[in-house]
C-alpha cells in the first residue's frame, strides 16, 4: 500500500495504489496532520468498485457512476483496466502542448506529481498530472493519453480529472444564464442523481459556464468550505456531481463527450485541458480571492498582466453602424475632455457593413465612412492623446462577403451538404479554425491592419454559437475531433496573432460573456463580461463573474438610459458605481452628454483613476448578493491594507424603509480608519473608526426615497 500525497499549509489531497493496482482516492480537504491508518486501510480494503472513491473511474469494472474516460479498442470492446506503474514529484510545472494553463513565474511557486498508469492488454499509458501550488490552496491537474501499443484505439472521453469526497451532505452554486444574463449564481442541495451542465456549442457558452463550487450546507460567503473547480477551457465542457447509493459525490469537469470521437494510433496522445481546483475553509469570498490572485499571477501573460488597463469609450451603443470619421472623432474628442484614455471603433468600419448581414471575413476599410483609411483615423485619434482600438470578428465569415466568394469551403458546414439559411445565424457561418490556411490568412489580414491601423487595442469578438458542424479538412473517421480541433486551431491562431502584437492588449468577447473562460484569459487579459449594460442587470452578472474573475479582466461600461437592453432609467451616478467595479469605460454617445452630465462624467472618471489599482489589483470583497437580496455591495481592499473602496447599490425602494447597516471585510480589527462618503463623486461627510467596529456594526445605507440608488465610500487606514 502506497500513498501519494500533496500537502501545503492551506491544503491536503491524498491518494493511494490499493493491493491490486488502482489509485483510489483517499481525502482532499483542510491541510490536517496526518490521515489515521484505519481511514486509510478501510478505503484502500474497499473490495466493491461500485462504492470506492476513485482517482480515474473506468466503465465496464464495476463502477456505475458515469466513468472519467472511456476507450475503444480496434476490436471494438470498450473495458479497459489501468493500473499503477510509477510516480515521480518533480519541481516545476510543465506547460500543456496546445492548450492554454496555469503557469509559475519560478519553480518555488509548486510542485507537480505525475502518475503513471497502464492497460496492459492495450498498452496504452494514462499520465495523470497534479501541481500543487507553494502556500495556496490550489491544486492544477491535467491528464494525458499516449498510446504506446500496436493497435490503434479510440478516446470517445477524457475528463480532466474526478473528485469523489466521501460524503453527499453539500451544496452545489453553478453560473448559468444566456445571452446579456451570464453567471447568475445558482445554489442548490445536491440529491442521489445527477447535476449534469454542459456546452454542445463550440464555445464555453452564455448558457452554462466551465465552472462550478461545492460547498458544505452551513457555508456562507465568510465561512465554512468551499470547493471551486473551473476548466481552462474555452470549448464543449460538461460538468457533473453525481450522488451515488452509498452518498458519496462525484465531481467531474472536462471536455464534453458529446459527439467526442479521438483516434489514437499508435505513438499518438490526446491531452486534457487544465482542471484549477481552489480550495477555502474560509467562505466562498476567500475562494474568489484565491482564483483572483491566481489568474492574476498565474494565467494572466505579457505586458498587460501588470498594467492597468486604460478607461475607454466605444462607440457601439453610441452610434451601432452608424458612423463616420468625424462622428467618431467628436465622441474622440469628448472623451478626451473627460480625461477618458481610449478610443475603441467597434463593429461596422470594413467591407460594406451597414448592418450585421455582411463584410465578416472582409478585413479591409469602407471608405464610405473612413475615406481616408483607418491610419488617418489613429493618427487622429493618437494626435488627442488617445490610445486607438478596433473591433474584428475573426472566426467567422458573412456570406455576403468577398471572402465567401472566394473561399465558401472554410465555413463551416456538414461536409456533401449544400448550407441551406439554418446556418447563418446573425446572417453568419463560422471559419473553420482546423484549417491551418483559414488561420495563416487571419494571421496575415487582422496582423497587416494592426499594423496599418497602428492598433492599440482589440475586441475580438465572437457572436454566434457553431452548427452545421462538420470540417472539409478532417477525414470521415476523424469529424468527431472537430469541436476540440476547432479550440485547438483556435489557440494557435490567438498564440501566434497575440505574440505576434505583444503591445496590443487584446480583449475577448463572444458576444459578451458567451466565451468567458480561464481559456480566453491566458490569451487575452480581459473579457467583456456581458453585452447587458444596464447597472442593476450587471449586479447579478458581475457578481457572479466574480466567483473565478478578478476586477482586472471583466470589462464594465457606462451606457445611456434608458439602457438599450431593458430599458430601465437609472441615473449616471448608480451606472458608474456599477462600472467601476471592472475595468471602466463608456459605451455612449459622449456628444449627447447635457453639461451637467459631463461634468459628473470627469469626476467618474478622475474619480475611477485614483482608485483603479485598488480595484485592479485590489482584494475584493462581495458584501451583499444582489441575487440574494435585492441590494448589492462589494468592497475592494489594497494588497498594502492602506486603502479600501466600498459600494452599495439598493435597487427597489421600500415605505417606511427598514434601517440597513452594511458590515464590512478585509480590514484589520485594531487599525482606525477614516471613512469618507463620495457625493457626487467627490469626498462629502467623513467620520473615524476602528476596523473591528466596521465589521461588526458597519455603515449605515441609504433610507432614501426612489429606485436604484447607489452609495460610495473610501476608506483609509490612519
Ligand atoms: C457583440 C458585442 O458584445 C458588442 O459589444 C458589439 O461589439 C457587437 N457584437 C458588434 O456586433
Amino acid at each position: 500500500m502506497q500513498l501519494l500525497t500533496l500537502k501545503n499549509n492551506k491544503v491536503r489531497y491524498d491518494m493511494g495504489i490499493n493491493k491490486t493496482g488502482h489509485l483510489i482516492h483517499l481525502y482532499y480537504g483542510d491541510p490536517i496532520e496526518e490521515l489515521p491508518e484505519e481511514y486509510i486501510e478501510s478505503h484502500m480494503d474497499e473490495i466493491n468498485p461500485d462504492s470506492q472513491l476513485h482517482e480515474m473511474s473506468a466503465f465496464g469494472l464495476g463502477d456505475y457512476r458515469s466513468p472519467s474516460y472511456q476507450i475503444r479498442l480496434d476490436n471494438g470492446t470498450v473495458v479497459t483496466d489501468f493500473i499503477y506503474k510509477s510516480h515521480r514529484y518533480i519541481e516545476e510545472k510543465p506547460g500543456l502542448e496546445g492548450l492554454p494553463s496555469l503557469y509559475l513565474n519560478d519553480n518555488s511557486e509548486g510542485k507537480t506529481l505525475e502518475v503513471e498508469l497502464e492497460d496492459s492488454y492495450s498498452g496504452v499509458i494514462m499520465k495523470l498530472s497534479y501541481t500543487l501550488f507553494t502556500n495556496i490552496p490550489v491544486i492544477a491537474r491535467h491528464v494525458k493519453v499516449v498510446n504506446k501499443g500496436s493497435m490503434k484505439v479510440h478516446c470517445e472521453k477524457l475528463l480532466s480529472g474526478i473528485v469523489d469526497l466521501p460524503r453527499a451532505d453539500y451544496d452545489v452554486i453553478q453560473l448559468s444564464g444566456g445571452w446579456s444574463r451570464e453567471k447568475k449564481p445558482y445554489r442548490r442541495p445536491i440529491m442521489p442523481g445527477k447535476i449534469h451542465l454542459d456546452s454542445k456549442r463550440g464555445l464555453s457558452s452564455h448558457a452554462q459556464t466551465p465552472m462550478l463550487t461545492l460547498v458544505e450546507k452551513h457555508t456562507t460567503e465568510t465561512n465554512g468550505r468551499a470547493y471551486g473547480f473551473n476548466l481552462v477551457y474555452s470549448g464543449n465542457f460538461v460538468t457533473e456531481v453525481e450522488v451515488d447509493a452509498f452518498d458519496r459525490t462525484r465531481i467531474m469537469m472536462g471536455i464534453n463527450d458529446f459527439h467526442f470521437n479521438w483516434n489514437l494510433e499508435p505513438g499518438s496522445s490526446l491531452t486534457s485541458p487544465e482542471w484549477v481546483m481552489v480550495y477555502s475553509n474560509e467562505g466562498i469570498g476567500q475562494m474568489s480571492r484565491t482564483f483572483h490572485d491566481l489568474y492574476r499571477k498565474n494565467l494572466l501573460r505579457g505586458k498587460f498582466k501588470e498594467e492597468l488597463r486604460p478607461i475607454l469609450v466605444n462607440n457601439w451603443e453610441a452610434t451601432y453602424f452608424n458612423f463616420n470619421h468625424d462622428k467618431i472623432m467628436a465622441i474622440a474628442r469628448e472623451a478626451k475632455d473627460m480625461g477618458i484614455e481610449m478610443m475603441v471603433l467597434d463593429d461596422g468600419w470594413f467591407g460594406h457593413r451597414d448592418s450585421d448581414n455582411s463584410s465578416l471575413g472582409d478585413w479591409f476599410v469602407d471608405k464610405r465612412k473612413l475615406p481616408d483609411g483607418i491610419t488617418k483615423l489613429a493618427d487622429d485619434i493618437h494626435g488627442l492623446g488617445l490610445k486607438f482600438g478596433l473591433w474584428f470578428e475573426p472566426e467567422m465569415i458573412s456570406r455576403d462577403s468577398e471572402l465567401y466568394k472566394k473561399h465558401p469551403e472554410w465555413a463551416i458546414h456538414v461536409p456533401h451538404r449544400e448550407p441551406g439559411d439554418h446556418p447563418f445565424q446573425r446572417w453568419q457561418m463560422v471559419l473553420d479554425m482546423t484549417n491551418t490556411e483559414v488561420r495563416d490568412y487571419l494571421v496575415r489580414v487582422v496582423g497587416d491592419m494592426l499594423i496599418e491601423g497602428k492598433v492599440d487595442y482589440v475586441k475580438w469578438d465572437m457572436n454566434r454559437s457553431q452548427s452545421d458542424i462538420g470540417s472539409q479538412t478532417l477525414a470521415p473517421e476523424a469529424q468527431g475531433e472537430f469541436f476540440h480541433r476547432y479550440i485547438l486551431g483556435l489557440y494557435d491562431l490567438l498564440e501566434r496573432i497575440t505574440s505576434q502584437h505583444p503591445d496590443v492588449l487584446f480583449e475577448s468577447c463572444a458576444s459578451g460573456g458567451g466565451r468567458f473562460d480561464p481559456g480566453m484569459l491566458y490569451y487575452m487579459p480581459q473579457t467583456w463580461t456581458s453585452d447587458d449594460t444596464d447597472a442593476i442587470e450587471r449586479l447579478t452578472i458581475q457578481e457572479g463573474t466574480s466567483m473565478a474573475y478578478p476586477a482586472i479582466s471583466m470589462g464594465a461600461h457606462v451606457s445611456c438610459s434608458p439602457n438599450h437592453q431593458v430599458g430601465r432609467v437609472t441615473s449616471l451616478e448608480v451606472r458608474g458605481h456599477v462600472a467601476m467595479a471592472g475595468n471602466y469605460g463608456y459605451e455612449v454617445d459622449l456628444t449627447k452628454f447635457t453639461p451637467e452630465e459631463k461634468a459628473l462624467a470627469i469626476k467618474q472618471v478622475s474619480f475611477y483613476k485614483s482608485v483603479r489599482e485598488l480595484v485592479q489589483k485590489g482584494d475584493q470583497y462581495r458584501l451583499l448578493s444582489y441575487t440574494a437580496g435585492g441590494c448589492g455591495a462589494w468592497m475592494y481592499v489594497s494588497k498594502d491594507g492602506s486603502k479600501a473602496l466600498v459600494t452599495h447599490v439598493r435597487s427597489l425602494a421600500k415605505p417606511y424603509a427598514p434601517y440597513g447597516r452594511l458590515l464590512l471585510g478585509g480590514l484589520e480589527s485594531d487599525a482606525m480608519y477614516e471613512i469618507t462618503l463620495m457625493e457626487n463623486q467627490e469626498p462629502g461627510q467623513s467620520f473615524k473608526a476602528f476596523g473591528e467596529f466596521l465589521m461588526v456594526l458597519g455603515l449605515e445605507v441609504t433610507n432614501k426615497f426612489g429606485d436604484f440608488l447607489s452609495q460610495q465610500w473610501t476608506i483609509t487606514k490612519l
